[in-house]
């Protein structure tokens, strides 16, 4: 649906010169610029924040990746720098084809063809699959907990928003249960891993919801979190065989580079020319050289694996010591059990400059810990003696 301009907007316009025939396409652009920038991770972790934050806090709030880009990134992003005064079109191209490689799906730099577009992380896709595939009369339909960058978008332009409960023990996606609530639902929407619980959701049911979902919609797979998780499968071999989803890809986790901007849809042609309605753009090429440098390397993924792996689970079995109540997670962040509302545990921790994450309102006593590095967590365990049960 395309959000409506109101009369002051119409008149202004007109007053400017505007003609009445271009008033779809300004609203469109409206409502694309108002729902992008404002509820990603970053946005949604600052929203309860009260103040700046001291530079020597501890921030384990936003998912984000505190070993920052890798080293080969770097490098490449120092030498792209000097070229940052060209639009250099050849960059993104060039990640395109990289990633494509990586990923077994087909690129060309025809958009007619290509089963994959960059973007400048992940959040432009997953909004503008929103204003794509929803309506007042198909519904977004997500996991409770879940991402809530989707459903913020879909309540922006005023299409229904479904939320099922994930499953009572498995905490994965409940697809049946999703397909029964929304018989008209327009974009199913599977983050796997999970945000915020970190659970992984199996490929059968993933192929299950693809299957029966409702004629015209897509499901949406979003793999953020993918490289955290050793035995995960990826989905985007699905967009290669022309089925109805849309995978997305983002370079602000593992590869640590949130603040840079740098990520992928994955789809059939005509699904993402259905998504680039609502823009791409041009690309920041020193996101497009630190992400080419990323994938390159061949040690990146596993090492920071390993690495975060192993501090969550420190985190976690000193936790599960102390009969903390949390749920396995496959990802880097997990959720404990605070045992009274989680924003007093959060206001309590940042009073010991331990920034943690949020609380949902279906669980208002669970908030999400995001995985620092060993010395971060090692603080984060004084600052929770100090506030658990406080
Ligand atoms: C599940 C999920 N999807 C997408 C994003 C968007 O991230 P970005 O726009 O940085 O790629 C985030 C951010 O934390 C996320 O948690």
């Amino acid at each position: 649906m395309v959000p409506t301009l109101n009369a002051e907007q119409q008149s202004d316009l007109l007053r400017r010169g505007f003609s009445r025939r271009t008033f779809g396409r300004i609203a469109t652009i409206l409502g694309a610029g108002a729902a992008l920038p404002f509820y990603n991770e970053h946005a949604l972790a600052q929203m309860s924040k009260a103040g700046p934050i001291p530079a020597d806090a501890v921030k384990i709030d936003a998912n984000e990746n505190p070993l920052g880009p890798s080293p080969e990134a770097v490098d490449a992003i120092y030498k792209s720098v000097k070229q940052g005064g060209r639009y250099m079109w050849e960059a993104t191209d060039s990640l395109a084809r990289v990633l494509a490689e990586t990923l077994d799906v087909k690129y060309s730099p025809d958009e007619k063809s290509s089963y994959i577009q960059i973007y400048a992380g992940s959040s432009a896709p997953l909004h503008q699959a929103v204003l794509a595939f929803c309506s007042k009369d198909r519904a977004f339909v997500k996991a409770d907990p879940g991402y809530e960058a989707g459903e913020i978008a879909a309540k922006y332009i005023g299409a229904p928003v479904v939320k099922v409960p994930l499953r009572a023990g498995t905490y994965d996606h409940d697809v049946k249960a999703m397909l029964a609530a929304a018989p008209n639902g327009g974009l199913f929407y599977i983050c796997n891993p999970n945000n915020p619980t970190g659970t992984v959701t199996s490929r059968s049911d993933i192929e299950y919801l693809v299957r029966n979902k409702p004629q015209g919609a897509i499901v949406m797979i979003d793999e953020a979190y993918y490289h955290f998780y050793k035995e995960a499968v990826q989905c985007t071999d699905m967009a290669a065989q022309d089925k109805d989803v849309v995978v997305l890809r983002t370079f602000s986790k593992i590869y640590g580079m949130a603040g840079l901007r740098a990520g992928a849809a994955v789809a059939r042609p005509d699904l993402l020319a259905k998504v680039r309605q609502w823009s791409a753009g041009a690309m920041p090429i020193t996101a497009m050289h630190g992400a080419i440098a990323s994938l390159q390397s061949k040690s990146l993924v596993p090492e920071r694996r390993d690495y975060m792996i192993g501090v969550r689970e420190v985190t976690c079995d000193w936790l599960a010591s102390k009969n903390v109540k949390l749920i396995p997670s496959q990802a880097n962040f997990f959720m404990i059990d605070v045992k009274r509302p989680g924003k007093d545990f959060r206001r309590d921790m940042a009073q010991q400059k331990v920034f943690v994450g949020r609380s949902w309102p279906v669980w208002p006593n669970w908030s999400r810990i995001t995985v620092g590095t060993k010395e971060e967590m090692a603080k984060f365990r004084d600052a929770f003696e100090r506030c658990y049960n406080a």
